[in-house]
């Protein structure tokens, strides 16, 4: 009999095909998001599951899933899995890193230039019939070419960003848990290492590349955006906690900063309303990593993972290889 497996949310009808030629499946093209009720309920005589970062597995849950093999979670961040109580249950957990790497530094590019350049912005501001004049102070923004660029968490993403600064004669500046090679930093545009401290008074434009974890979360508050130049801007691809909202709705409002530029929230997809409210924010609903070819291999990248740990084989993508032994 083949394995019973759950594809938590909506996906690409062909990933389904091709896990329906190895397991029994049950699918939810429906992308209602399952309660965590609803979710131990729907993965009950489960062996696997396909889930996205809205599927929160914590000890609490694994406990009421004692037949669960695998998670292979289509995200590169796994903040939703409690790797420990995974492991503590021999369950191989996996994510997707690598396939997302390229287009989400594109991404991040695109939300720098849109915050630091206004582009959202002006744009409401024209569709809203106000452009009356063409006038030398109407949107100022701040420079991109010749800026410093400061990257707290220079995994692949991080490094990729700053393989595109070369383009724009950035000088790269970063912070990471460890520091890189003089080799990868060679690679990312000569990036020089700094404490958190520096780079946060010495960028032009601060962007947000780190994992979320308890560690990380609000690795931005007050005190950091104080340090910042009341012209910097602030860019978060990363997931949200890791900036304190509140706090830096504050330092929008009151220009403690002069904008930021955010791809994921405290609490998403609810988020806090005042942003709605400030002109210097440009919003988008976590779609970094959103191209169709990108998450076509998302989605194939997180089905070769769990094929491979119900076969009993190594899940390429492996988080908790301690779960093996
Ligand atoms: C998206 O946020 C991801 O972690 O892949």
């Amino acid at each position: 009999m083949k394995p019973s497996i759950l594809i938590a949310r909506a996906i690409f009808p062909e990933v389904i095909s091709r896990l329906s030629s190895h397991f029994e499946v049950e699918s939810n093209q429906d992308d209602r998001v399952f309660t965590p009720q609803e979710l131990v309920q729907k993965m009950q005589g489960k062996s696997g599951v396909l889930c996205t970062a809205s599927a929160r597995f914590n000890a609490e849950v694994l406990e009421q899933l004692p037949e669960l093999k695998a998670i292979a979670n289509m995200a590169v961040g796994y903040d939703n899995l409690d790797l420990p109580a995974c492991t503590a249950r021999r369950i191989l957990a996996s994510n997707t890193p690598d396939v997302l790497n390229e287009t989400t530094a594109d991404f991040g590019w695109a939300l720098l230039m849109a915050t630091a350049r206004r582009v959202t912005e002006s744009e409401h501001w024209l569709r809203a019939g106000k452009w009356d004049k063409w006038r030398y102070d109407y949107f100022l923004g701040s420079d991109i070419h010749g800026s410093t660029l400061g990257i707290i968490g220079m995994g692949r993403i991080g490094q990729a960003i700053a393989r595109r600064s070369m383009g724009f004669d950035m000088h790269v500046i970063y912070h990471n848990r460890t520091r890189l090679t003089p080799e990868q930093e060679a690679h990312a545009n000569n990036a020089q290492y700094v404490t958190k401290e520096e780079l946060l008074a010495r960028a032009d434009h601060v962007m947000l590349v780190l994992p979320y974890s308890s560690g990380t979360h609000h690795t931005i508050s007050e005190d950091e955006l104080a340090m910042m130049k009341p012209t910097a801007t602030l860019v978060n691809l990363a997931r949200g906690g890791i900036v304190n909202d509140v706090a830096l709705i504050d330092a929008l409002r009151h220009k403690t900063i002069a904008a930021a530029g955010l791809d994921v929230f405290e609490n998403e997809p609810k988020f806090h309303s005042d942003f709605l409210t400030l002109n210097n924010v440009v919003l988008t609903p976590h779609i970094a990593s959103a191209t169709e070819p990108t998450r076509r291999a998302m989605a194939n990248c997180a089905a070769d993972n769990l094929i491979a740990a119900l076969q009993n084989r190594r899940p390429p993508n492996l988080l908790n290889p301690a779960a093996l032994i």
